[in-house]
């Protein structure tokens, strides 16, 4: 297994991240959002990505998740981890919470959302109704359980266009709709993985109460704050996944 992390925004790099080498690559769905960079953790070697590019320009709507995901794959990636930052959107989502989701809804539009687009790729229909890889998700929450940090286990992520932020309203319709934290980027990432056959699992930071679900506006300033606060505890996790990788 070769593990390859995409990180999102508070993981334009990795601490403790010690870079064996940097490979920047054009693949036939053009550029990605930056380097893969090659480097050990805990002693294994894994691969990684800046989603939103090394100096977090690239908006979750311009991210060329299609170049991403084959350059990943280039690199022999057999497993991804996205690391997501969500707003909370139930009860038991708190802020801080980090979560092992299981299932999304996916809300965004006009992304390159798939490789079967009629160009040179057969048309697949792939099979989507657990859209995270099982076997990763129980990996996270084994690797969680051994760092010694909580995680919540399942969680339906609804993925918006951003890059702004929702509507009272729009929450309350995404909560009826099923939706427990709401997110930017998971898609068209998870169903792009599950095209290529890479499997794929997502690691979600609740950094804020989604719109309406505080009295207090959201800031960008109370997100880094939270965000501050949990880098060192998924760090805890990946690390402890590295050393127990099989
Ligand atoms: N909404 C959408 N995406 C997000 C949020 C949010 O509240 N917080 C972090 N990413």
């Amino acid at each position: 297994m070769t593990l390859a992390i995409i990180g999102g925004s508070g993981f334009e790099s990795l601490p403790d991240f010690e870079i064996v080498s940097e490979c920047r690559l054009r693949t036939r769905c053009g550029l990605p959002s930056g380097p893969i960079v090659e480097g050990r953790l805990a002693s294994e070697t894994i691969l990684f990505i800046s989603r939103h590019g090394p100096d977090h320009r690239i908006p979750p709507h311009r991210i060329n998740y299609r170049a991403n995901l084959l350059a990943l794959q280039s690199r022999g990636a057999t497993t991804i981890i996205g690391i997501n930052a969500v707003g909370g959107i139930a009860g038991h989502m708190a802020t801080g919470s980090v979560v092992v989701c299981d299932q999304l809804i996916d809300y965004t539009w006009g992304r390159e959302q798939t490789f079967s687009d009629g160009v040179d790729q057969p048309l697949q229909h792939i099979d989507f109704t657990q859209p995270y890889d099982e076997p990763s998700r129980r990996w996270l929450l084994e690797g969680a359980v051994q760092a010694g940090e909580t995680v919540v286990d399942g969680g339906v992520c609804g993925i918006i266009q951003g890059p702004r932020l929702e509507t009272a309203a729009e929450i309350r319709r995404m909560e009826r709709d099923g939706c427990e934290l709401v997110g930017m980027t998971g898609m068209p990432e998870a169903s792009l993985a599950r095209e290529l056959g890479i499997a794929y699992a997502c690691l979600a930071l609740v950094v804020n109460p989604a719109a309406g679900k505080s009295k207090k506006l959201i800031t960008l300033d109370d997100i880094q704050v939270v965000m501050n606060r949990s880098i060192p505890r998924v760090m805890n996790i990946l690390r402890q996944c590295c050393s127990q990788k099989g």
